[in-house]
């Protein structure tokens, strides 16, 4: 094997690199006040746990002021905080305890659109000279482009009789990035924030920002292509004037949700010498977006195509760029049923993803539960549904009677954004833990009664302590951070295996995604491998994995 010639002390080492980021949805959290609904002084309960978890970052998925059409991802008011997760006092409390505890705290920054309730938007909308207009994006005639959220991404607003932008839902207008205006009030706002002392953000959607400004229908083979929207052509020069005008003058980890970006696209958002942002995720192995996909769910991903898939994008960014790793978040259902096992095998298969999410180059983010190895719930009808992306899909297709609403239901409950979204099960009393009013904002999942935080803390077995244990492991061991990535079997169907390296030292990691037993081929004669890490008790056969095994080895040469 070629020797790796970095060495830990011409690498240069970035605080953002080696950190854990831990994704909360504040709705679905910790209820602080008996009504239902998560909130920011539930979290603040609930710090030492994450402390304790050893996570570094916390993502709060977004607590400003929203009327909540996408749960917060409608902002109308990007200066303070939405009603139902408190006020700003405790936003600044919440702030204070988790850097009193030695972590960070990033916000989601929902900057390619607002809400219609936003200020800007009830200005724009009075009148095409309003000086507020151009924030937004109107035109006489919409375009064929359609939203995430179903039907057309145009609406038509009466008064001014032009249609706007939105590409996700009508209550969500697109701002308008052309106009110099708006973008300093972006920045201006993020210095707001920054100065606080929070110490990033995480992008939603940043790809879009910059629109193609002919707005020409789709083009011919990309019709309904949300894809399209990505990267259009001044993207890079609004991210280069973020970052010179607010990113740059703190230390901040900032990461993009990098929706249509492909790896060969991705240096340009993340390369060294770009300046622009730290790091993006991509949406390569994530459950598709689109109304079609609830027609047609995508067929499942085999572990061939999920190694090549990370083994494209190690590649792609190479010594230049950098990406966030991540398995689970509000916009996917819950990996364990997708990718593990959530019955016999479920502890095991649980603890096998978090060692990949741990071990893979890049830097992890962890939804909540995900520690706790928490699964989809089934939901029996509609009117358990809270997403919007899901009532839409409805209205669309089973009242356009594409579909029936019994294969509709069984695809959600493959595919929908709810099932991510239940309530963080923290005991087995009466609604979990959640909350301590009578019924929690979305259904809870029944299995809360074995599986919740208290259990897992008191059981040295659990998918929790064994999380513990991972991250304990990547801080001690920098080359999982800084090492190469070596995928060791590209075509094993049920294994994943690979190695990192750095100054000699190496490290493999051995996974079978499969609830059978697989023989394990001894890839290098001669070498010698000492187990460091595994899930299984008691010991195994060195040539073969257990089912869902996986193991962190040493290896000599
Ligand atoms: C991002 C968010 C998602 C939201 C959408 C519109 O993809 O993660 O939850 O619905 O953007 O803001
Ligand atoms: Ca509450």
């Amino acid at each position: 094997m070629e020797k790796n010639s970095a060495t830990l002390n011409t690498i240069q080492r970035e605080w953002w690199k080696e950190a854990i980021i831990y994704q909360i949805y504040p709705r679905s959290f910790k209820d602080g006040n008996g009504d239902g609904i998560g909130d920011l002084n539930g979290i603040i309960t609930k710090l030492p746990y994450l402390k304790a978890l050893g996570v570094d970052v916390l993502w709060l998925s977004p607590c400003f002021k929203s009327p909540n059409a996408d749960n917060g991802y409608d902002v109308s008011d990007y200066e303070d905080i939405m009603d139902e997760f408190g006020t700003m006092a405790d936003f600044d409390h919440l702030l204070h305890e988790v850097h009193e505890l030695g972590m960070k705290l990033i916000l989601d920054l929902v900057v390619n659109h607002s809400s219609d309730e936003h200020r800007w938007f009830k200005e724009a909308r009075k009148s095409k000279d309003n000086p507020y207009r151009e924030f937004y994006i109107w035109r006489d005639e919409p375009n064929d482009w359609i939203s995430f959220f179903s039907g057309s991404a145009w609406t038509l607003d009466p008064l001014t009789n032009q249609y706007y932008l939105h590409l996700f839902v009508a209550k969500q207008p697109d701002l308008n990035w052309e106009n110099p205006a708006l973008r300093q009030e972006i920045y201006k706002m993020m210095r707001f924030w920054l100065d606080k002392g929070v110490d990033g953000f995480r992008m939603d959607v940043i790809p879009f920002l910059s629109k193609d400004t002919t707005f020409a229908d789709f083009p011919e083979g990309r019709k309904n292509d949300l894809t399209y929207y990505a990267n259009g052509p001044k993207i890079h020069e609004y991210l280069q004037e973020m970052n010179a005008e607010v990113l740059s003058r703190y230390d901040c980890l900032t990461v993009g949700e990098g929706f249509g970006v492909n790896a060969g696209q991705a240096n340009l958002y993340v390369g060294k010498n770009r300046h622009e942002l730290q790091m993006i995720y991509h949406f390569d192995h994530a459950v598709p977006r689109g109304e079609e996909h609830f027609i047609t769910p995508a067929p499942e991903f085999n572990v061939v195509q999920l190694k090549a898939i990370f083994s494209k994008w190690d590649t792609a960014l190479g010594d230049d760029g950098w990406q966030n790793i991540y398995w689970g978040n509000h916009d996917n259902p819950r990996v364990l049923s997708r990718f593990g096992d959530v019955g016999a095998y479920r502890i095991e298969s649980a603890k096998m993803l978090a060692t990949l999410l741990f071990t893979l180059r890049g830097t992890p983010s962890i939804y909540q539960g995900d520690e706790l190895g928490m699964t989809n719930c089934t939901f029996e009808n509609m009117e358990e549904y809270d997403d919007i992306q899901v009532k839409n899909a409805y209205q669309s297709l089973v009242f356009g009677q594409k579909k029936e609403a019994s294969t509709f239901i069984k695809a959600c409950n493959q595919i929908a954004r709810d099932h991510a979204r239940t309530p963080m099960q923290w005991t087995d009393a009466e609604n979990a833990g959640f909350t301590a009013g009578k019924k929690s904002w979305l259904k809870l999942n029944p299995n809360y009664k074995y599986i919740n935080a208290a259990q897992a803390q008191n059981d040295p077995n659990s998918v929790y302590h064994y999380c513990r244990a991972l991250i304990q492991f990547r801080k001690e061991n920098p080359v999982l951070v800084y090492g190469n990535y070596e995928d060791l079997l590209p075509d094993d169907p049920y294994l994943w295996a690979f190695r990192h390296s750095l100054e000699g030292f190496s490290l493999m990691i051995v996974a079978n995604f499969c609830g059978e037993i697989q023989p394990f081929p001894l890839l290098n004669p001669g070498e010698r491998t000492s187990l460091l890490i595994g899930n299984y008790k008691e010991e195994g056969i060195k040539d073969a994995l257990r089912p869902y095994e996986v193991r962190i080895l040493r290896c000599w040469e």
